[in-house]
């Protein structure tokens, strides 16, 4: 696959894989590599331009990330943001200081004036709001280049060698609160670097496609199906490249939410592949049974999982090709440190190493989730699927707090779905990031109709996040709330009183379990 690319050099900031996302909507494919990553690597990238990120280091401290001053020779483009204009500025003879308190540190939204004969500005307003995050100040900017924007108290807050393609920023134009940020990338991209929007997923979808044929010719190719977006797209795809050789094995373990299964069987319906669904309902619950410790839980049903998964392996004989839903996060080298585990994740997509098998493939090793769904639109999956929430690897096993049994799971089935079917018919589902049911293991007593009840409380949660990390409890109207509420504890047996959880994360993970 060759497509026009720019390196998005990353220095450690928080935004950087924002940017990338930005460049790539704007029909320009980019990668991001580390500031680490040798020259000549990125030189045989062939790069039509580079983006370097902000970053929390101040450019003189010594530990600070510099760059390889020969990448300013290669005659590609730079755009540097935030800490990627001042370490521009510093290696190209300039001077960076801390700011000093009457000088220019400045954070959060600012008033921004723009010189529109820049090409970074051409055809924008000349005034604007800039999103601010920098406290170092360029005391010096660099022999050639010119000031081209500023604000109230910062004369240099945008700098530009036009001649030589080099702008810098210390505003983050990646972010929404930015105006007309994105117009900025736009311009460094079209008009400074010469791209042409060569990126689209129509064009991708029939690259892959060809490329999937050559590099499978006859083989077969085994892929487990989860029914989350990435392992689905990478199924259609497939299902689209090689047919008949594909076999999709789903592993339906119980735990998946009401009409799931069957919705996700009738969406490979179209395609002549082979679709294996394993019923494996009894098998897994016979295995929980008593079980009420999360991290049991999730251990036992990955390790049930890989175990249906090798049966299902072997009965099919030898397979060429495993196909894996990997996607572009997962493989961007980021410069985070170990984290403490909080929950051991299982991701029913990560298969055991000794199926007997030759390659994996992972077709969607290139694309944000965003660019996952556009595909997976292009290729006509349904939008319930395109558009699915995340959903855990172990499903609602670890949305019944305490021991499972099928009755609890049932009615945890029911109560989700109403409850998801309200957020989607007040056109809530649009705000919120993730949201689901959890059937709790508290009892308490209610009245309904002139008799005592003793029954389940069921909790609803509903999160707003970008990245999953962290997340804020999102504020469902109180009408909605109501509507949800009485629907549920009208027609779901067992559940006679429900709450809302209002907590965010941290200090709370958005699962229960
Ligand atoms: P937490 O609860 O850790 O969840 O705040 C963060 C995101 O991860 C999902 N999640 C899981 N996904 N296997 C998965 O594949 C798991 O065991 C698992 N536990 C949580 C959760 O739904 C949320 O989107």
């Amino acid at each position: 696959m060759s497509h026009q690319t720019v390196i998005v050099l990353d220095f450690g900031g928080q935004y950087n894989q924002l940017i990338a996302r930005r460049v790539r909507e704007c029909g320009v494919y980019c990668e991001v590599k580390p500031y680490t990553t040798p020259l000549e690597q990125l030189k045989a990238m062939k790069p039509i331009g580079f983006i370097f990120t902000g970053g929390p280091n101040s450019v003189y401290d010594e530990k600070a990330p510099h760059v390889d001053p020969a990448i300013f020779e290669l005659g590609v483009p730079v755009l540097g943001i935030c800490y990627g204009c001042q370490l521009m500025a510093h290696t190209l003879g300039g001077q960076v200081t801390a700011a000093q308190e009457d000088t220019a540190r400045e954070y959060g939204k600012t008033e921004t004036y723009y010189d529109t004969t820049c090409k970074l500005f051409k055809g924008l307003p000349e005034q604007g709001i800039s999103w601010m995050s920098h406290g170092d100040y360029m005391a010096k900017v660099p022999e050639g280049f010119a000031l081209t924007a500023r604000t109230d108290a910062c004369p240099n807050v945008a700098i530009a060698d036009e001649k030589r393609g080099f702008y810098g920023v210390q505003y983050h134009p990646e972010v929404n609160h930015t105006q007309h940020g994105v117009d900025m990338i736009r311009n460094f991209l079209y008009e400074v670097c010469g791209a042409t929007g060569d990126w689209t997923m129509e064009d991708y979808k029939n690259t892959a496609i060809r490329d999937i044929r050559e590099k499978v010719g006859d083989g077969k190719v085994l892929l487990a199906l989860s029914g989350g977006v990435d392992s689905s797209v990478a199924a259609a795809l497939l299902a689209e490249a090689v047919g008949k050789q594909l076999t999709c094995v789903f592993v339906d373990h119980g735990l998946m939410r009401k009409n799931e299964g069957d919705e996700v069987e009738a969406a490979f319906a179209r395609w002549d592949i082979n679709f294996v669904r394993v019923d494996a309902e009894t098998r897994f619950l016979l295995k929980l049974a008593g079980e009420a410790e999360p991290e049991r839980k999730r251990k036992i049903i990955g390790e049930e999982f890989i175990r249906v998964f090798e049966e299902e392996a072997k009965k099919i004989g030898r397979v060429d090709y495993l196909v894996q839903g990997t996607i572009y996060p997962d493989v961007i080298e980021s410069g985070a440190g170990d984290a403490a585990v909080i929950k051991s994740h299982h991701n029913v997509g990560g298969l055991p190493d000794y199926v007997d098998f030759k390659e994996i493939i992972e077709p969607l090793r290139l694309l944000f989730k965003d660019e996952v769904r556009q595909l997976g639109r292009e290729l006509g999956l349904p939008e319930y699927l395109v558009m699915r929430q995340p959903f855990p690897g172990p499903g609602l096993a670890i949305r019944v707090i305490g021991d499972l049994t099928k009755e609890k799971l049932d009615t945890l089935r029911d109560a989700d779905a109403i409850y998801r079917e309200e957020i989607a018919a007040a056109g809530e589902d649009k705000n919120i990031n993730q949201y689901f049911a959890v059937l709790t293991n508290t009892r308490s007593v209610g009245v309904m109709g002139d008799g005592r009840t003793y029954d389940y409380t069921l909790a609803l949660r509903a999160v707003t996040t970008s990245d999953f990390m962290t997340a804020d409890w999102a504020r469902i109207p109180y009408d909605v709330l109501d509507r949800i509420s009485t629907r549920i504890v009208n027609e779901v047996k067992g559940i006679n009183r429900i709450v809302y959880d209002i907590t965010s994360k941290p200090p709370a993970t958005i699962e229960w379990e």
